[in-house]
């Protein structure tokens, strides 16, 4: 089992001439560490920081509030049972590229919620861990990812912004990017690139994919992409078959998980709590792996049963001390997962009113905005289209698509007549779409 716990709090050594730079943005997360020298164990010059990784307040007084906090996607768990082999696969090639100073690409794959991005960042964890411990020469690191990309060639201004600390326009920084790969001289350290949801990059030209692809493997770049994605042969549709095998790249696909897995994801976070009766996890994990092995959502029915028993709690008639999560509670819960209105609309929805929607979410999440221009759903749309080799339709088709949803009350626009310029915005529950998704044959495999 890989344990993540130990890795809450740590001490790193900095130089004092070459203080760590941090640049944060809700988006994106650089750290820089000092240049490796091999001779350089002077102690004197080097302040000692210490980084606390943000951790679950345990509040013993509320078990229920903690078993809750536990089990939100969002929280970082202790440790990643079941994803031992493909930690131990990312870490080797990444860990012997910045040992050899050396550039490769590793390719992650597989379906939604199967631990792909939770375990990408415990190996840069521990990679950390291991600079810290002078163990292994330190290394930039970079974390993109494609949903939060306003434009795909973004991913140049801060690849090199990672590497350099200084923000240029995006030609500019690929043109930068391209010398420094190719130029005689090595660069001077060692760039880790995670770049999750690569699939959201996919446009008309692919040139973005390519280099990111293709840099890593130039004779002297020092350049590290963990690529991740939910398409297992997106760089054979990206690159000829001819490309991608010179291109040497290091794959690790990530499998759903099974229903035992799932069960061993959901109470590794619940150790030691008694929140749940014996049967209920087993119950939510099948009904899981019955659609999905997706992780997150077994987490959101086990979190949201929490929730009914705590409100349950308050009420006089359930007030026993004791009160634990039953399999009728998971079966509430599932229920009231499937019952929306719009979930029953869109699950019977055409193809491409779905893809529409998701192209409409997308944008959304893009753009950090609730209103999307209609012009840039379609590109999403035609994008969504081509990856999977569904027919593209004409601007004309999907302004009537708009104009259906509109009418059905799905989405809003701003004004009477739909034109590429029109505004427009959902008008249903984010999550009840996300849910709907989830559970559909189509967009299961899909990021939402
Ligand atoms: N082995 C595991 N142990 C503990 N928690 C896990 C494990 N695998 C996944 N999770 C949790 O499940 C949720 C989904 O995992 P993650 O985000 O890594 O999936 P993903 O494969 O990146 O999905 P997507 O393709 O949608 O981005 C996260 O909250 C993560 O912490
Ligand atoms: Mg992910």
């Amino acid at each position: 089992m890989v344990t993540t716990r130990s890795l809450r709090s740590r001490t790193v050594s900095y130089s004092l001439t070459q203080p760590v730079q941090r640049i944060r943005s809700n988006k994106l997360n650089y750290r820089q560490t000092k240049p490796y020298s091999r001779n350089n164990t002077k102690k004197a010059d080097s302040i000692q920081v210490e980084v606390l990784i943000p951790s679950i307040v345990h509040t013993q007084s509320n078990t229920y509030q903690c078993a809750r906090e536990r089990l939100a996607p969002s929280s970082n768990p202790d440790s990643l049972p079941c994803r031992e082999n493909e930690f131990n696969m990312i870490m080797g090639y990444v860990e012997s590229a910045i040992k050899e100073q050396m550039g490769c690409c590793v390719y992650v794959s597989g379906v939604p919620g199967s631990g792909k991005t939770v375990t990408v960042n415990e190996v840069i964890r521990s990679l950390q861990k291991k600079v810290a411990n002078e163990s292994l020469p330190p290394f930039q690191y970079a974390q993109l990812n494609g949903m939060k990309l306003t434009d795909p060639t973004q991913a140049y201004v801060h690849l090199w912004q990672a590497m350099t600390g200084k923000k240029v326009t995006a030609s500019h920084a690929c043109s930068l990017l391209e010398h420094t790969f190719n130029s005689d001289k090595k660069s001077e350290s060692m760039c880790v690139l995670m770049m999750d949801e690569l699939d959201l990059l996919v446009t008309k030209n692919q040139r973005v994919m390519y280099n990111l692809f293709n840099w890593p493997s130039l004779p002297c770049s020092r350049l590290v992409v963990i690529a991740v994605a939910n398409t297992m042969d997106l760089p054979e549709r990206i690159l000829t078959n001819r490309v991608s095998s010179r291109l040497g790249l290091n794959r690790v696909n990530f499998q759903p998980y099974a229903f035992q897995q799932l069960m061993i994801v959901v109470q590794s976070r619940l150790k030691g709590m008694g929140v749940f009766n014996k049967d209920a996890v087993e119950y939510a994990a099948r009904k899981v792996s019955a659609v999905s092995g997706d992780a997150r959502r077994a987490l959101e029915i086990c979190r949201r049963a929490v929730e009914i028993i705590e409100s349950k709690k308050t009420s006089r008639e359930h007030s026993k001390s004791n009160a634990q999560v039953t399999i009728g509670i998971i079966e509430q819960v599932v229920k009231e997962m499937s019952s929306s209105p719009t979930i029953a609309f869109v699950s019977n929805a055409s193809i491409h009113q779905k893809i529409f929607l998701w192209s409409l979410l997308q944008r959304t999440r893009v753009t950090g905005l609730a209103e999307v221009e209609l012009g840039e759903v379609i590109a999403q749309h035609n994008q969504m289209s081509r990856l999977h080799n569904i027919e593209t339709l004409s601007v004309n088709d999907l302004l009537s698509i708009c104009s259906i949803l509109a009418s059905l009350m799905l989405i809003e626009t701003n004004g009477n007549s739909i034109d590429i310029r029109t505004i427009i915005r959902l008008n249903i529950s984010e999550e009840d779409l996300i849910m709907t998704f989830r559970n559909d044959a189509f967009f299961k495999n899909i990021t939402v």
